[in-house]
């Protein structure tokens, strides 16, 4: 799929922009803090409807102005769709889908499908198990838009159970109404990551594998408190999350918190056997994030019979040329946005068609 092109009005630091985009490589240079990024971030929230950097809606509008626009028609299983979304300073913000407005934000979700790479994926391999949850979260809600459902169901259960624990007196009955209700969502949570585990598993391998000449050998554990195999039923693994639930409840209660669940679920990164959030070199663990990124494009691909729009936000000055290449040749005919400072990067695609978006002060010529 790609994007053909893009209007915003009163986003970040432009005024207003409409700008046509290359079906393959699109090319945004111009120097720091111009607004490279910020036409990226209006590409990504067309496509899940937030920010891949801030969570806060108020932040995108336009300093001193009240409402955003963003506006943009891409083209999937070769019909033109359209998706736009407005933006109000303090309140909620509103979508249309073909012109047609949705009333739940979910309903955004697997239509215009993005992966984006920026300098701080290096976190979903360094940080703590959140970054690694939400990554795993956002990845499967764009492919499988009920998982999103799920995952906001338990979150909502899980909130009520843990105001429970909180108080003085723990009410035992109200307490298992939620523990029947938050095993019934979390064990669909846990059969879809182990899915998406499995698969991403295997792609990532082989991704790997290229980019490091075989060298170096990458493999990805889904770790969570539950042992789940590929076949388990849901019902299988809701009882078995009841039962862990019940045998806890003294200890939730103590700490006033809920411990087990999904919520708790984290994937390790393991290259030559080594973990690489522990022994990998700065080297590694950029490479096996940009690995894992990787075999997200050829998942989608697999799961929604199109690749997805590419945006790689100032990851190229990160590589060495080779990687360059190796990365670039590797996205094939895919649409693909690239921002930089460095108008040197230039004759990576000198065989190739694309366009370049000169960045400047909220303008682009
Ligand atoms: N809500 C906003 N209103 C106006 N300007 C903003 C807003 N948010 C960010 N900016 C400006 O956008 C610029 C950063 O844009 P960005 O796309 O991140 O730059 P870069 O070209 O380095 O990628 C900064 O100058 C910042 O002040
Ligand atoms: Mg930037």
């Amino acid at each position: 799929m790609y994007i053909e092109n893009l209007r915003i009005i009163n986003f970040r630091n432009y005024d207003e922009a409409y700008l046509k985009f290359n079906k393959h490589i699109n090319l945004l240079l111009g120097r720091n803090g111009q607004g490279k990024t910020n036409i990226l971030e209006a590409i990504y929230m067309l496509s899940i409807g937030k920010s891949f950097r801030t969570n806060k809606d108020g932040e995108i509008v336009k300093f001193g102005k009240e409402n955003s626009y963003i506006g943009g028609s891409y083209v999937k299983y070769s019909r033109n769709n359209t998706i736009e979304i407005g933006l109000r300073k303090n309140n909620k913000k509103g979508i249309k889908i073909n012109k047609v407005s949705i009333d739940k934000i979910g309903h955004i979700l697997g239509k215009f499908n993005v992966v984006v790479f920026s300098p701080e994926d290096l976190r979903l391999v360094k940080e703590g198990p959140s970054e690694r949850r939400k990554f795993i979260d956002r990845e499967i809600s764009q492919i499988i838009p009920k998982y999103y459902n799920h995952l906001y169901n338990y979150n909502k259960i899980l909130g009520q159970r843990n105001k429970v624990l909180k108080n003085v007196n723990v009410d035992a009955a109200l307490l298992d109404v939620f523990d029947d209700s938050l095993s019934n969502e979390g064990a669909w949570i846990y059969i879809y990551r182990r899915r998406f585990v499995d698969k991403i598993k295997m792609l990532s391998k082989q991704i790997h594998d290229k980019l490091t000449d075989g060298v170096e050998n990458l493999d990805i554990k889904y770790i969570s408190q539950i042992d789940i195999q590929r076949d388990d039923s849901h019902e299988s693994i809701k009882s078995r999350f009841y039962e862990k639930l019940k045998n806890n409840i003294q200890s939730d209660i103590m700490n006033k918190v809920t411990k087990i669940g999904p919520h708790r679920d984290d994937i390790q990164i393991i290259i030559n056997d080594l973990d690489v959030k522990l022994y990998g070199s700065q080297g590694q663990q950029r490479t096996a994030a940009i690995s894992l990124k990787l075999s997200q494009i050829e998942l989608i691909n697999e799961e929604v019979k199109e690749y997805p729009v590419v945006l790689l936000d100032d990851i190229f000055s990160e590589l060495d040329e080779k990687r360059q290449k190796l990365l670039i040749d590797s996205l094939g005919e895919i649409q693909i946005f690239i921002t930089s400072a460095e108008e040197g990067h230039k004759k990576i695609f000198e065989d190739k068609q694309y366009d370049i978006f000169r960045v400047e002060n909220g303008q682009i010529s």
